[in-house]
């Protein structure tokens, strides 16, 4: 089972169940289309909460969308999970509230997504539609797999995890291992000359013995990061909602959380879900 904590798990179901069924409403009258529900990060089908005191089990995002059945239902649900056991455990569960059309594929996400962008390219693929959910825990998604969604008929919800991963690894004194580097650069897609330039400045210091250099962290890290990521998402989709931000008890920030999509009504309804939440 998945174990995490937080009013913000609560919220981020609801705003996929929410928006799913505003979007299936509005493809209800567009039979032409075959909708399929994609999640890139199923989890196990329940989540265990940690509370301060208690823990409690709640149904994950899957066994909701699966458990949708007005206004209608997505035609194809495809369910992408790493872990061996957590997939094993998901179908079970998801198989018993409905098995036509429902998929659970044990995989990494990222070869799912490419996958899916050469299949909507495809004459079969041309007819659907796809209402992504792309829930990772830290940075797993890299951003070459987002980057081939580009043109397609997606609306994607992407949790981003600007406080959590990314701010942590642009550590303050700029030692960041060759590793580290890697993986920001294929998270963002973004050499590290230029992620250089855009978190940290340089000084050169005079000294009697030469110059010599001293790095500063820029302050704002997080918001450069959402900044930066958000804009790479609008190069990829028309349009990126206002963001739900994941804040933990601390009032720390942990993920932005937002909808990208080539459709301006997509965006006019994320954003309304987003500002309520964000004001509640
Ligand atoms: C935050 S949880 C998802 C929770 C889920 N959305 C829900 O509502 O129950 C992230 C899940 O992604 C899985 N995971 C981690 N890396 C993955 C990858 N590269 N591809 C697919 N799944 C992955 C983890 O095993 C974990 O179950």
């Amino acid at each position: 089972m998945n174990s995490f904590g937080g009013n913000w798990t609560y919220q981020k179901i609801k705003i996929i169940e929410d928006y799913a069924k505003a979007y299936l409403q509005i493809m209800k009258n567009r039979p032409y289309w075959k909708l399929m529900y994609f999640d890139g990060f199923a989890g196990s089908g329940d989540i265990n909460i940690d509370g301060a005191l208690d823990s409690k089990v709640i149904e994950g995002a899957a066994k909701k969308i699966v458990a949708i059945k007005e206004p209608k239902i997505f035609d194809i649900c495809y369910f992408v999970e790493l872990d061996k056991q957590k997939a094993k455990n998901l179908q079970q569960s998801l198989h018993q509230i409905r098995k036509a059309g429902v998929f659970v594929v044990e995989d990494d996400c990222n070869r799912k997504l490419k996958n899916m962008s050469h299949f909507l390219k495809s004459e079969k693929g041309k007819n659907h539609k796809v209402l992504a959910f792309i829930d990772p825990c830290g940075m797993e998604v890299d951003w070459a797999s987002i980057e081939c969604l580009k043109g397609l008929s997606i609306d994607m919800w992407i949790l981003i995890p600007t406080g959590i991963g990314v701010n942590r690894m642009l550590t303050k004194n700029h030692k960041i291992s060759e590793a580290w580097w890697a993986k920001l650069e294929a998270f963002f897609g973004i050499s590290r000359e230029i992620l250089d330039h855009d978190f940290y400045t340089f000084y050169e210091v005079p000294t009697l013995f030469g110059d010599n250099q001293k790095i500063f962290k820029k302050n704002n890290g997080i918001k450069m990061i959402e900044h930066i990521y958000l804009q790479r998402l609008n190069e990829v989709f028309d349009f990126v909602s206002k963001p739900y931000i994941l804040k933990n008890k601390n009032n720390s920030i942990m993920f932005h959380f937002v909808l990208a999509s080539n459709n301006q009504v997509a965006i006019n309804i994320a954003n309304d879900l987003v500002k309520r939440l964000n004001y509640s």
